[in-house]
Parts: C-alpha cells; structure tokens; sequence
C-alpha cells in the first residue's frame, strides 16, 4: 500500500503524519503545492510537490504522480479539497481525516435543529420562554463537542432543563470534572443563569479514589493517566471563560462538603461505585437549597448497576425530601423539597 497525503501543509495532515508509526511513515508520500524546502514540509521523508488542486495542470500531474508512484490511495485533511478529488478520481479511494469545514458546519447546524425543538418542548412543558435563547444553546453544545470529555456534549439540554427550575442565585457543584468538558458547559451556563458560584471538585489522582465496582481494565486504565496534566487541560478550559466565579478544588467531595453551603445543582459524575455514590448523596443532601437538584450521572451505567442501586436506595430512605425524581436519558434528576 502506498498513501498519497494531499494537501500535507495543514496542522490535522502533519499531526496525522507525526502519530503514525515509523512503519507506516514510509508508506505515506506527502504532496501540496509549496516547494520541497518550505518550513513544515521538512517533517515529511518523502516529499513531491503538485499545483494547487484548482489549478490546470492539477490531473495531468496527480495522475503521473499516482502511477509513477503506485499510489493506492489518497489521505486527506480537507474535505473541501476530498470531494474535489473524488469527482476528479471516481475509482480512486479518498480517505478523510480530521474535522473538515461540511462536517463542523453539519455538527452545528444539527445542534441549531436540536435546540430549537428543545426550546419549543420547554415552553409546551413550562408555558413559559425558557431564560437562554436557541442561539446560545447551540455555542455552548458546539464549544463542548471539541472536548474530550466521558460524558455526552448533549447533557447540556438537561443542565438547562434543571437550572430553568432550580433556586437562582445559589452555588453549582460538578463533582468529577476529569478534563473539564462539563465544567466548560457550566462556566458558559454561568454567564446566563449568573448562579453565585461553580465549584468544581475532583481529586485528579486514581489512588485517592479507586474505583472498585469497575471492571479491572477500567482501574488498570485510570492508573495510566497523568492526572496533574489532566487537571491543567481543566483549569485552561475554565480559565479561559468569561463566567470567573469558578473555584477549581483538588479534593475529593466527602472532604470537601463540609466547605459547602445553599447549592441549588450538583451534577455528580465523580466515583461509579455503590458505596461512593451513596455516602456523596448523603452527605450532599444536608446542603441543598429548597427547590434544589442532584443530577446523577450515569444512573442506568452499563458496567455496572452501582450507581442505580445507590441512588434508588438514597432516594426511598430520604422519600420526604425529595420533591420528585426525572429520568434524563441514562441519568436521574433528584428535585428536592
Ligand atoms: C467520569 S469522570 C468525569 C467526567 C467529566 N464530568 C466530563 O465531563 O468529562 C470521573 C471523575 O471523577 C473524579 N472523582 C473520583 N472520585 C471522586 C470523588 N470522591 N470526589 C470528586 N471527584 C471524584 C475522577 O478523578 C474523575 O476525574
């Protein structure tokens, strides 16, 4: 197999190049329309440079290039340029890497769509227009969706489900933030719904909470992770918002509740296990705002069952605190009185 990489010159192509391995590189032949001895063409080992793909002379040199070269197949990062290879080589197969201008413009329009007609349920639902508009929904779905994050970027409909409900002006907890995915949705949220603080809580270290309930890869997995790199990755993402009432907190949550008081929403994505799911929500409870809500993630997780026991067992010891419970998705809601 022989890959042509066109056009070479763009962060997602060298970034492609770079990741493979040593076997693979001398697989790839890399190709743009800049000369051999322009600045980021110098990673490349083998390097032929073709016009622009708009340019005349374009197929007639391409073709020579694929059959001199025994190109198979062409990698490319651009699916502007992709689509125009393709109709010009229909037999030829076109491999997109990478994020291309159709596929964001595609991701944002279908988040647009959503939000709409979640904004159209929510006034059917509460007879009322919902604080945020359509417009800033979709920014906030759109910012989340280039992080890396264990949760989904849609959980942002349901934050705004339950902030449109929950007491204004009181504290929100994300326990667990692992990178900051949903902690980027909360600070953003927090410039609209103007909620008095966000803490974020996490103890960025495997060995302070071991998960137990988890299948042993998991573990085994969790033990890789640089946590203080990760923990950074967190702090940039929300640093780098607008909304500044943040508190980034390395501690476990059943060491920090003491430190909290009137919170109005959790959202409560830390440690998957039985015993810690149900010790969190009893310690949490004391602290909740009237009209306040726990978001549990994960209530219906697919690796184990932890998570649903602890929470339905916390919800029928504590039913006269409770106000009602909402299934969202995998996750449940718990209103309290
Ligand atoms: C599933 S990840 C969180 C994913 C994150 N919410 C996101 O949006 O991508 C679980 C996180 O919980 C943290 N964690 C584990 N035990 C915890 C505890 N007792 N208190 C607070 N956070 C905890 C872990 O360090 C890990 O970062």
């Amino acid at each position: 197999m022989r890959y042509l990489l066109y056009p070479a010159t763009d962060d997602q192509a060298v970034n492609f190049y770079q990741r493979q391995s040593e076997i693979m590189q001398g697989h790839i032949l890399a190709s743009s329309s800049l000369p051999p001895d322009a600045g980021r063409v110098s990673v490349y080992k083998n390097y032929k440079q073709l016009p622009n793909v708009f340019e005349n002379d374009f197929v007639k040199k391409i073709c020579t290039l694929v059959e001199k070269e025994g190109i198979t197949s062409i990698v490319c990062s651009n699916d502007f340029v992709a689509w125009e290879l393709t109709r010009m080589f229909p037999s030829m197969p076109v491999v997109t890497i990478g994020d291309g201008l159709l596929s964001l413009a595609n991701r944002y329009l279908s988040f647009e769509k959503t939000s709409q007609i979640f904004i159209t349920q929510f006034e059917k639902k509460h007879l009322r227009k919902p604080i945020i508009t359509p417009l800033q929904i979709t920014e906030i779905l759109y910012s989340v969706s280039c992080l890396f994050g264990q949760s989904y970027a849609s959980k942002v409909f349901h934050f705004v489900d339950i902030l449109e409900q929950c007491p204004k002006k009181g504290i929100v907890v994300e326990v667990g933030a692992l990178m900051g995915k949903q902690s980027t949705a909360l600070a953003l949220l927090g410039q609209i719904y103007e909620y008095k603080e966000l803490l974020i809580v996490d103890p960025w270290g495997s060995n302070q909470t071991p998960q137990k309930d988890d299948h042993v890869a998991s573990s085994d997995y969790m033990k890789l992770l640089k946590w203080d790199y990760i923990k950074k990755v967190c702090e940039a993402h929300i640093n780098n918002q607008r909304y500044q009432n943040v508190q980034i907190i390395q501690n476990t949550i059943e060491n920090e509740v003491k430190n909290i008081n009137d919170i109005s929403f959790v959202y409560l994505d830390g440690n998957h296990d039985y015993k810690a799911v149900f010790t969190q929500l009893d310690l949490l409870k004391e602290k909740m705002l009237p009209g306040g809500c726990i978001f549990c993630d994960d209530y219906l997780w697919p690796v184990s069952d932890s998570v649903k026991r602890a929470v339905d067992e916390f919800v029928e010891k504590h039913n006269d605190l409770i106000a009602r419970t909402v299934l969202l998705d995998e996750n449940l809601a718990i209103y309290f009185k």
